[in-house]
């Protein structure tokens, strides 16, 4: 057995969040378009004997108690496998955290995988998804990556090609989060009455809704046009409460990206471009515009692999 794995956890954004209803768990029903990006977190596993599990990270606002996503997937894998260990979990944060791009979601997905790569499980995908689901309705997506279609509470997944081709500038205020559940909250607050009441008309609303238009770009391999069919609910929400999210994102726009939209339940927003070279321009241009020490911009590839050994 080996005692030690290094592992790649990509960040995902969402091309589309499209929220069509309620569930009886209390989450809700979505249509999602998810799609990993280059930026990653670095999750290190070593192991440790009897049942400890030890939790760093190089992040001083990341808990390292077992209320982190990371340290549950460890607790979850040993009362599901006893006996097999404990482990050493330190995490290299490069993901920006509360920020719609599933850094939490990804650490999990990675402890997940190295754990049965060194308890030597030959866990499948399907199995370590069905973990994973239990944990956070992300962390299923975060374990294959690549471009997927989400339906359920995000835990369905359909692989769809690839679309790594595309760049995208993320930019988010360091000092701005946003709570999931509350974003959630308000959407049911406003719109819920919108909502599909019944299983037909939630696989109208599969069909029929904004995911249609997204889908036919990327299963037609037409990648330049994917940055016009860009969607996500849960802007009408938190852009409200979030003037400066709207105007960052309205700024990217501006800029000459060829599509823009919030990640997730935000704040972070991206801006699409075709080169590496648009992006890095685009980013410095919006550096310009908006001069804030607060403001981070990153500059990331669309890419295919979810979380792979190092
Ligand atoms: O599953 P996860 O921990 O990512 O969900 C965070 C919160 O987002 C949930 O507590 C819920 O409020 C909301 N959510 C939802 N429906 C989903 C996914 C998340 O309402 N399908």
């Amino acid at each position: 057995m080996m005692n030690a794995y290094t592992l790649k956890a990509p960040a995902k954004i969402n091309l589309l969040l499209e929220i069509i209803g309620d569930r009886p768990d209390g989450f809700h029903e979505l249509v999602m378009v998810l799609q990993s990006i280059s930026l990653a977190d670095v999750v290190e596993l070593q192991y440790l004997g009897g049942d400890r599990i030890q939790l760093h990270c190089n992040h001083p606002q990341v808990p390292c108690d077992q209320t982190n996503l990371a340290h549950r997937a460890a607790r979850l894998m040993q009362k599901q496998f006893p006996g097999k260990g404990g482990v050493a979990i330190t995490i290299d944060k490069k993901i920006p955290i509360g920020a719609g791009l599933a850094g939490g979601s990804a650490d999990a997905a990675a402890v997940l995988v190295g754990l049965d790569l060194m308890w030597n499980l030959g866990l499948t995908q399907t199995e370590l998804q069905s973990y994973a689901a239990q944990l956070g309705s992300d962390i299923p997506f975060c374990i294959s990556g690549g471009t997927a279609l989400a339906l359920g509470r995000g835990e369905e997944l359909t692989p769809l090609p690839d679309l790594d081709q595309l760049y995208a500038v993320l930019a988010k205020y360091r000092s701005l989060s946003v709570a999931t559940p509350w974003a959630y909250q308000t959407y049911r607050q406003q719109f819920s009455a919108a909502y599909a009441r019944d299983s037909i008309a939630l696989e109208r609303r599969r069909r029929e809704g904004h995911s249609v238009a997204l889908l036919g770009a990327i299963t037609h391999r037409d990648p330049l046009q994917v940055p016009q069919y860009l969607y996500n609910d849960l802007e009408k929400v938190v852009l409200p409460q979030y003037p400066q999210v709207q105007h960052l994102r309205d700024q990217l726009q501006a800029l000459g990206v060829l599509g823009s939209m919030m990640s997730g339940s935000g704040p972070t927003v991206f801006g699409l471009t075709e080169t590496r070279s648009q992006a890095e321009q685009i980013a410095l241009q919006l550096q310009t515009a908006l001069p804030d020490p607060d403001l981070e911009i990153l500059v990331t590839k669309f890419c295919s692999s979810g979380i792979q050994l190092l």
